[in-house]
């Protein structure tokens, strides 16, 4: 994987899996610190503590179609690579949180690659889940959650183009807005 919005993309998989009908995604650019931080949170099943220390080893699937399992193991991977680390709790009947930390500077860290597209694809595409988005850069921060924009879309279904177009753009947008101010300090 090349970047870490298809990571993001992959270990949501996992949530939507664990029959997860909450998904929390978060991105905190942490300059002041240099690091960028990957905090993904779901209600689903869980994993039993005994598998949790295998879990992001990549020799580790519950998959029956093929043996490794790669999800985990590559965004570990991934992090460490960039003078980071990676986490994961699990409690079962409960959730799983995922966490990775890159060092932001770091030569090797992947691009962030295009949130907006990657959160407006796994919303529309999940109609029963909510989903919350927070991204952070410094002390500013944009938070979405489905649930507000289902509200409002009232008959619109979340799953329609339209909508689709219309969170990729507001995703964009305040992205976009976060930078140019963190830029402007
Ligand atoms: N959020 C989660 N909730 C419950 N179980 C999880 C979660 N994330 C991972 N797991 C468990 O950890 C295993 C390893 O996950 P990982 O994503 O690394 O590989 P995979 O999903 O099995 O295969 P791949 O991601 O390559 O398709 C999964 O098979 C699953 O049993
Ligand atoms: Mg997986």
């Amino acid at each position: 994987m090349e970047e870490i919005a298809l990571h993001i993309l992959d270990i949501v998989q996992n949530s939507i899996v664990a029959c997860a009908n909450l998904i929390s995604i978060e991105v905190e650019e942490d300059y002041a610190n240099d690091r960028l931080i990957i905090i993904i949170v779901d209600n689903g099943k869980g994993i039993e503590k005994h598998l949790l220390d295998k879990v992001a080893d990549p020799f580790y699937t519950k998959r029956t179609t093929r043996k490794v399992g790669l999800g985990l193991s590559l965004l570990k991977q991934s992090a460490e690579m960039a003078g980071g680390s990676f986490s994961i709790e699990s409690e079962i009947n409960k959730g799983t949180t995922v966490k990775a930390i890159y060092q932001h500077s770091h030569i090797d860290r992947q691009p962030l690659g295009d949130i907006p597209q990657t959160i407006s694809i796994l919303v529309a595409s999940n109609p029963d889940i909510n989903f919350t988005y927070k991204h952070k850069i410094n002390n500013n921060s944009y938070y979405f959650d489905t649930r507000q924009i289902k509200e409002v879309l009232e008959e619109v279904p979340i799953t329609s183009p339209e909508v689709r177009v219309f969170i990729h753009q507001m995703l964009k947008q305040n992205i976009d807005m976060l930078n140019r101010q963190f830029k402007e300090i």
